[in-house]
């Protein structure tokens, strides 16, 4: 078998967590490949409301096995937090979790050193979620990361030599902080981390392939949030395209399946950063209203705006996208007209194509449809749809060349319309 891919198309916080859910029970593995607890994933069923950051979106559904991918950078004190919190409301996953031996940790240094760059940049700060998240990535690429295995030999002297090293850099910036309890908490957790089955994941998800296993890769954050190909600088620290499962899961670009690429039906961004189709005005503030558009991890307002084609299409390029997934589309249930924006134009000239760089100039040039003024929230078949509905889907098809094969209209589980099922 091969693994499928569910990752975010636009600036994050499309409803991965939900589709991950959805889509478990067709699956025997989940995984997480990249990102770690900067993510929020949130998922409703049976009444009750869950926001994963580290552990796959796999573990609410009969049993299935879920790995955390050595692409993820781990924080033992929030897993420990998150693990603790699931196994209060009784799903303990001791069992049913394991993780990659190379994920690389987040120490309580990295997080220091996260709000020490983020105050060294002044107005230029990215708005990271603070959560260590790029310094974290830095040791890694720069090769003084500390990895999960490390904490099974020879832990005390690689966690000195890199605690050093940050250290030093924080004396530097001249910035001052206290890691005491911090550290403790840190060094406690780590004991609780060890409780996990501490894998070579690589061997294990191969091993699962060839004995036909279906496997599902979770991502986190956004393509607009790409190291690579995002809106940089204003991006997060790992590659969270579908190539970026390759290298965090250990499998072969042959042994990709489906990519399914979700997005919502309008944009968010939560931090700094040019967001084109970004509306100032009371449509951005309903939006954002009966969207609930506030951060699950940092409790920020997310920007809000119209859909953003030309991003979109992009994302769908570099993602090699076989399946597309509209979020939110009841969010706009109650709008009387609904835009697109299907080129910038920049210093008077119209594009198609995303730029190297989309500054503060780029103005975006809309397409104008009704809106379909109609409750879709109970909705289940997709003959229910209202025409002007229909319309949108079959433009955005028509735009991105690339099927909408499921709508979500609303947060619960339920609340979600597979089309065209064969
Ligand atoms: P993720 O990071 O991609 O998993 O997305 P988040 O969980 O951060 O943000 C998505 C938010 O939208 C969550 O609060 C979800 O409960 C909610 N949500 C997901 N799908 C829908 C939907 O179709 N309609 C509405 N109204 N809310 C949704
Ligand atoms: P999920 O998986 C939305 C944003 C931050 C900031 C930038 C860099 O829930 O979609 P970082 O802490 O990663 O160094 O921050 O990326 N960001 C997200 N925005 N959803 C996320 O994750 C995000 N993870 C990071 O707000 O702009
Ligand atoms: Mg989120």
């Amino acid at each position: 078998m091969k693994v499928d891919v569910l990752l975010g198309l636009q600036w994050g916080d499309e409803g991965k967590g939900k589709v991950v859910d959805v889509l478990t029970p067709k699956y025997d593995v989940i995984t997480r490949f990249q990102g770690g607890p900067n993510a929020g994933h949130t998922l409703e069923f049976e009444g009750e409301k869950y926001v994963l950051r580290s552990i796959p979106s796999g573990i609410f559904q009969g049993g299935k096995m879920n790995i955390i991918g050595n692409g993820v950078v781990l924080d033992p004190i929030l897993f420990r937090k998150e693990a603790e919190g699931l196994a209060a409301s009784g799903h303990d996953l001791t069992q049913r979790l394991s993780i990659s031996k190379k994920a690389h940790l987040i120490m309580p240094t990295h997080r220091i050193l996260d709000a020490a760059y983020e105050a060294a940049k002044g107005v230029a700060k990215i708005g990271t979620t603070g959560k260590g998240i790029g310094p974290t990535y830095t040791d890694k690429v720069s090769r003084n990361g500390l990895r999960v295995g490390d904490v099974l030999h020879g832990f005390d002297e690689k966690y000195a030599a890199a605690k050093k090293k940050h250290e030093a850099i924080l004396c530097g910036l001249n910035y001052t902080y206290d890691i005491v309890e911090l550290e403790k908490e840190w060094l406690e957790a780590l004991e609780f981390l060890k409780r996990f089955n501490l894998i070579d994941s690589e061997h294990v998800i191969n091993t699962l392939l060839k004995e036909e296993k279906s496997v599902l890769a979770e991502g986190a954050q956004g393509t607009m949030l790409d190291v690579d190909f995002g809106s940089y600088p204003f991006v997060t620290s790992s590659n969270t395209i579908c190539a970026g499962a390759c290298a965090g899961l250990g499998v072969g670009p042959r042994n990709i399946g489906e990519v399914f690429g979700i997005f919502k039906a309008y944009c968010t961004r939560v931090g700094a950063g040019p967001f084109p189709t970004e509306l100032f005005d009371e449509t951005g503030e309903k939006m954002c209203k009966i969207g609930n558009e506030f951060g699950s991890v940092t409790g920020r307002q997310r920007r809000c705006g119209w859909i953003d084609l030309v991003a979109l299409k992009y994302a769908i390029m570099v993602n090699g996208v076989s399946q597309l997934i509209m979020m939110k589309s009841d969010v706009l249930d109650t709008f009387d007209t609904i835009k697109a924006c299907v080129a910038y134009k920049m210093d008077g000239v119209e594009t198609e194509e995303f730029p190297f760089d989309i500054c503060e100039t780029v103005e975006p040039v809309y397409v104008e449809m009704a809106g379909w003024k109609t409750d879709m929230t109970k909705m289940t078949l997709e003959n229910e749809f209202p025409e002007e509905f229909n319309a949108y889907v079959s433009f955005l098809e028509d735009e991105l060349c690339v099927p909408i094969k499921i709508i979500s209209v609303g947060p619960d589980r339920a609340q979600t319309i597979v089309r065209d099922e064969d």
